[in-house]
């Protein structure tokens, strides 16, 4: 056998999976988008928008648990990466991927020439707040309990990047009024063991048989059920509300101009 021979094969292996790494180029439909400014297309993308999308952005796309749509556009995202963010989602965030059997290319097409269409308005202007003074009410209130850029407490949710994640009507909801949405691993419980010691705090995990309870000093326990006397489930949140005499509106409207501005990385696939 002579040396090519045994070679040959090897090097047609390696070039193989060098074409398959490289693959083919992205295609990205909405660089040539047929539905744009075609009336009955912009109505079939209002319904598909309704139904996929309006939970979390809100029914005139100006944000809810997710961000205002209306202000992306207006920042200038272009139409690629629209599809691609709505195609792929946001790994690691509430933003879901939608796969192509039950979102096809066309369906998203749509939903983009709909978001063309009213996303060619003017956002209205929002009130922004004094962003500094917003800093100082986050540092004297809620840093205990929230993490941003890697500094605060671990009881609530990390803040590094809510200002891309949520729009302000949700923030301003989260503040007033904690309770109204909790999200899975944040809900209150208290334990009581049998010797009538309770611990309050989030509930990280739970099974038949236990449950893991971040205290609010922020260290982790876990619970045989079978040993303690009781679990008792709470509504409301661990972060206490914010009302008016709490904070005004104008402090509230500085804390909400500070949240917004805090972008923290990009996750979003390109
Ligand atoms: C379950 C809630 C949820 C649903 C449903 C949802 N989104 Fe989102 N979306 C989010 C959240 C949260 C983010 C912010 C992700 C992050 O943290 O960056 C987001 C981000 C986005 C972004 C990126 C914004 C930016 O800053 O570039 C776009 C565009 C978007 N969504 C469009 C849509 C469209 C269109 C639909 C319907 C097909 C949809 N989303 C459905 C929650 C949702
Ligand atoms: C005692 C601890 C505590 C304090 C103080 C606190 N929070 Fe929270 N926060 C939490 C917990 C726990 C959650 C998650 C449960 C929930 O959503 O109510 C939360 C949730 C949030 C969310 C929602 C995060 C998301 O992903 O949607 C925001 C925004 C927020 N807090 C902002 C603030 C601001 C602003 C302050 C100060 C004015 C503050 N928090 C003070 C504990 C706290």
């Amino acid at each position: 056998m002579t040396r090519t021979m045994l070679w040959s094969p090897l090097v047609l292996m390696i070039t193989g999976s060098l074409l398959l790494a490289q693959g083919p180029p992205e295609k990205n439909p909405a660089a040539n988008n047929p539905h744009l400014g075609n009336p009955q297309s912009i109505r079939s993308g209002m319904a598909l928008y309704r139904i996929r999308c309006a939970d979390c952005h809100g029914l005139d796309a100006g944000g809810y648990r997710g961000p205002d749509l209306i202000a992306v556009m207006a920042a200038g995202t272009t139409d690629e990466r629209l599809f691609q963010t709505i195609r792929k989602g946001v790994p690691g965030t509430d933003m879901p991927a939608a796969n192509e059997t039950d979102a096809p290319d066309d369906d998203l097409l749509m939903i983009v020439a709909y978001l063309r269409k009213i996303g060619s308005v003017a956002p209205t202007e929002k009130p922004v707040g004094n962003v500094d003074n917003g800093g100082r009410l986050f540092a004297a209130q809620c840093a205990s309990c929230h993490r941003v850029a890697g500094r605060g407490g671990r009881i609530g949710p990390d803040l590094t990047r809510i200002g891309a994640a949520r729009s302000r009507a949700a923030l301003i909801r989260e503040i007033r009024t904690p309770s109204e949405f909790i999200p899975p691993s944040y809900e209150t419980v208290t334990v009581v063991t049998k010797d009538g010691q309770r611990i309050r705090g989030a509930k990280k995990n739970e099974d038949v048989f236990s449950i893991q309870v971040m205290d609010v000093r922020e260290r982790i326990q876990g619970f045989v059920k079978a040993n303690l006397q009781d679990v008792i489930y709470e509504k409301d949140s661990l972060m206490p509300a914010f009302g008016p005499a709490r904070l005004s509106d104008g402090d509230l409207n500085d804390l909400v101009g500070y949240l917004s501005s805090l972008r923290g990385a990009d996750l979003s696939v390109r």
